[in-house]
């Protein structure tokens, strides 16, 4: 089964070295225009190919990454309760790569919203909505 993934943005992957007659490919496509009010609008067309609508890292893309991704459901508990906001707006705007990050599967999402609108002011809301649902998402 070949089973052709789009994510909408800027990354191109192309995913060899799985088993043959399992290949998922990511295909790299112009980033889907998406409401800067909505998180769960965002979230949804930006992040859950890989990390899944339900944000626990088991998008359709996952298998086609090298690394896992993470599941952001956890990310309050993996920081010892607190709230994990300015990590994640780091990680959106590709501020803070971690030496995991290496492998750049987590594509750098800052420019993703630049690409779709060009005023700063915009994607700064972009973030913090994006920011503020992806905490919503946090188990206790
Ligand atoms: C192409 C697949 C892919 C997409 C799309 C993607 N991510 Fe990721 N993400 C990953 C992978 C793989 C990791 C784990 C490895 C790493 O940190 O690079 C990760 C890690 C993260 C982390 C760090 C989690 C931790 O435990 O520290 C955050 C936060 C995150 N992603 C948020 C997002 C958000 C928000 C979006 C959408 C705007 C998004 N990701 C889109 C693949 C992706």
């Amino acid at each position: 089964m070949r089973l052709l993934m789009t994510i909408a943005a800027g990354l191109a992957l192309s995913v060899a070295g799985l088993a043959q007659d399992q290949k998922t490919q990511i295909k790299k496509v112009p980033a889907q225009a998406t409401s800067p009010a909505s998180g769960v609008e965002m979230f949804r067309a930006y992040c859950a190919a890989c990390h899944g609508l339900d944000a626990k890292g088991t998008g359709p893309a996952a298998s086609a990454l090298k690394m896992a991704p993470a599941n952001l459901t956890l990310l309050m508990k993996k920081n010892n309760g607190k709230s994990p906001i300015l990590a994640v707006q780091n990680m959106i705007q590709g501020d803070n790569s971690p030496a995991a990050h290496g492998s750049r599967d987590m594509p750098m999402r800052g420019d993703i919203f630049r690409a779709v609108c060009a005023s700063k002011a915009v994607v700064d809301i972009r973030i913090r909505n994006l920011r503020d649902y992806i905490e919503s998402l946090q188990e206790k």
